[in-house]
């Protein structure tokens, strides 16, 4: 069976960007009998960015609470914590002992954060923590520890999976065989055709850039809201639209079928008001997921049966990552005397 796994920083709430960029091709890919799918939450990266334990709890439960609403089939999936498996901070450490400091100096986060201090007149070697520094080791054993083939994940994620490729190709050089390697190098895919669905204004879709559309938090009302915010020109109504001059449209791509992506794009040429474009956006989006939305607010009322879920999913992982581990700490030379 081919192995499929992504995860979901639990720093905040989800918004459609990660719905569309992972979560939906993530679980259609989860529907096929010959994929075997591993999510997580990835509340070990949260530290990273968020030092608000609170926050950090609420957001698992949310993010858990997502995956099962969109369709996740707790039987046929593993859904687990990654804090719950003690093996992937470990291996992140033999990954940490073979990478070169050099490729990770490459990371697009890290570069980022280092820019980001040095604009604000710090020293980035004071600000800049080792977690985020090792950010792409941590994903890496994330990833490798369950063998995954395929990783789907936003673009964004792209230069990660390489540096996951790298550190498998390092370990297995040093530790395996050819004939017998311990780690396969995972492809990233993204079932979406849109690569990087853009946010209100037209960059990436990001909570950073404050220019999300929320996924369920705050329901019809906060949907609405958020797309009445997409930039537009000022063309009024009756006045013929360029459907490209907006992520209006690329927004509205991501939930329809092609002929009616086309069909929207036409009436925007032959004068749809933007307003009225806006509400048919939101339509579009509600039809998919106020259903999911509706079990979304029943699980947040139920937080035992998704905790349940989550220490059922641990157990099933780490019937993969125990005996995987102890190989692991054979080929390093760190056996039992016994
Ligand atoms: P995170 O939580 O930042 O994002 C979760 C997923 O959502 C995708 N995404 C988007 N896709 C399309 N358009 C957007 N505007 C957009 N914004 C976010 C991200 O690409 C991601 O797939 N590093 C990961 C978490 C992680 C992980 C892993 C993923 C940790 N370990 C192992 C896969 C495998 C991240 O940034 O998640």
């Amino acid at each position: 069976k081919k192995r499929v796994l992504t995860g979901i920083n639990t720093t905040g709430t989800l918004h459609i960007g990660n719905y569309v960029g992972a979560i939906r091709p993530a679980i259609q890919d989860s529907r096929d009998p010959n994929v075997e799918s591993f999510f997580f939450l990835a509340d070990l990266h949260a530290l990273i960015k968020c030092q608000d334990p609170a926050r950090i709890e609420r957001s698992r439960m949310q993010i858990a609470a997502t995956w099962l609403a969109a369709g996740l089939d707790p039987e046929r999936v593993t859904l687990y914590r990654q804090s719950d498996i003690p093996e992937i901070p470990l291996l992140c450490w033999m990954f940490d002992c073979v990478m070169s400091k050099g490729l990770l100096n490459r990371a697009h986060a890290y570069k980022a954060a280092v820019d980001a201090a040095t604009a604000a007149g710090k020293d980035p070697d004071a600000d800049v923590s080792m977690g985020l520094f090792s950010y792409p080791v941590l994903m890496a054993a994330d990833i490798l520890m369950f063998n995954a083939q395929e990783v789907p994940v936003g673009h964004d994620q792209l230069q990660h999976l390489e540096m996951a490729r790298d550190a498998a190709q390092r370990f297995n050089n040093l530790y395996a065989t050819p004939e017998h390697p311990f780690f396969v190098l995972p492809q990233a895919t993204g079932g979406s055709s849109i690569e990087v669905l853009p946010g209100l204004d037209g960059r990436k879709m990001s909570k950073s850039y404050n220019n999300v559309i929320p996924l369920f938090e705050g329901g019809r009302a906060a949907l609405d809201a958020a797309i009445a915010r997409i930039v537009t020109d000022s063309r009024a109504p009756g006045e013929p639209k360029d459907p490209d001059s907006t992520s209006l449209t690329v927004i509205f791509d991501a939930f329809a079928a092609p002929e009616e992506r086309e069909a929207f794009r036409a009436e925007l040429r032959s004068g749809l008001g933007w307003g009225e474009a806006k509400k048919r956006l939101a339509d579009q989006i509600d039809r998919e997921i106020g259903p999911m939305r509706a079990r979304y607010e029943e699980l947040m009322a139920h937080p035992a049966q998704v905790e349940e879920i989550l220490q059922e999913g641990a157990r099933k992982a780490r019937l993969i990552a125990t005996p995987f581990m102890d190989k692991l700490r054979h080929a390093v030379g760190l056996r039992s005397f016994t």
